[in-house]
């Protein structure tokens, strides 16, 4: 299986040291980027001209996570502001082929998550029209929650999904990930994994990253 992809969210970076902290994670696959409006979850963080900045400085790519209501309006902003993978969420989009077409032609991977409960059966067929899928394995709005284990057969669903239908789609977990839980998301076929408090919370951030690549891919 080849080497499992790790995506730090900057959500348990310190804000007023962003760029320091996205040095912090340079040997990571992806910086993950949460963007919450307050409206399509309970919670607001940060927007398009701060992801900008932070695209112009950070060692790894951007990997935007788009918690926002009228995503169909606001999602290719952040394809042109250097991110370069843009997943929004099923629940949100009104028009999630279109969507997700006019962020590759923008040059971004485009990724479709999902909430705890959203199954994924209705999106099978567009699964063809995205890179990565984001299966949340906590309710979207915060850090720190506990991984929900009731997501792992959706991953399992997802992940056989795609490869009955001969993809090359990512499939992304997001909430709770850490040294205690990620073998079960990556044995349930996930190969991106967001881990935030995990990460940054950790004395020795590299030596994190490197652990929990390693528990991923074994
Ligand atoms: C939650 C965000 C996550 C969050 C994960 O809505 O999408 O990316 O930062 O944090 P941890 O890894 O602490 O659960
Ligand atoms: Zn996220």
């Amino acid at each position: 299986m080849p080497s499992a992809q790790i995506s730090p969210s900057i959500l348990s970076a310190d804000f007023a040291n962003l760029e320091r902290d996205l040095h912090k994670i340079a040997t990571a696959d992806w910086a993950h980027v949460d963007v919450m409006d307050n409206h399509f979850v309970p919670n607001l963080t940060i927007g398009l001209p701060v992801v900008e900045r932070l695209a112009q400085v950070s060692p790894v790519p951007i990997d935007t996570h788009l918690m926002i209501a009228d995503v169909d309006r606001w999602a290719p902003a952040f394809a042109e502001a250097g991110a370069q993978s843009v997943t929004f969420h099923a629940e949100a989009a009104q028009a999630p082929v279109r969507l997700a077409r006019e962020l590759r032609r923008l040059g971004a991977r485009a990724g479709l998550a999902l909430r705890p409960a959203t199954p994924i059966e209705p999106f099978v067929d567009l699964l063809a029209e995205v890179d990565m899928v984001l299966i949340m394995t906590v309710e979207p709005g915060f850090g720190g929650q506990s991984f929900i284990e009731g997501t792992l057969p959706k991953i399992r669903r997802t992940r056989e999904a795609v490869s009955a239908a001969g993809l090359d789609v990512w499939v992304q977990v997001d909430g709770g990930v850490s040294r205690s839980t990620i073998e079960r998301a990556a044995d349930a076929g996930a190969d991106v994994f967001v881990a935030g408090s995990a990460v940054y919370g950790a004395d020795d951030v590299p030596a994190e990253i490197e652990t929990l690549r390693a528990l991923a891919s074994a």
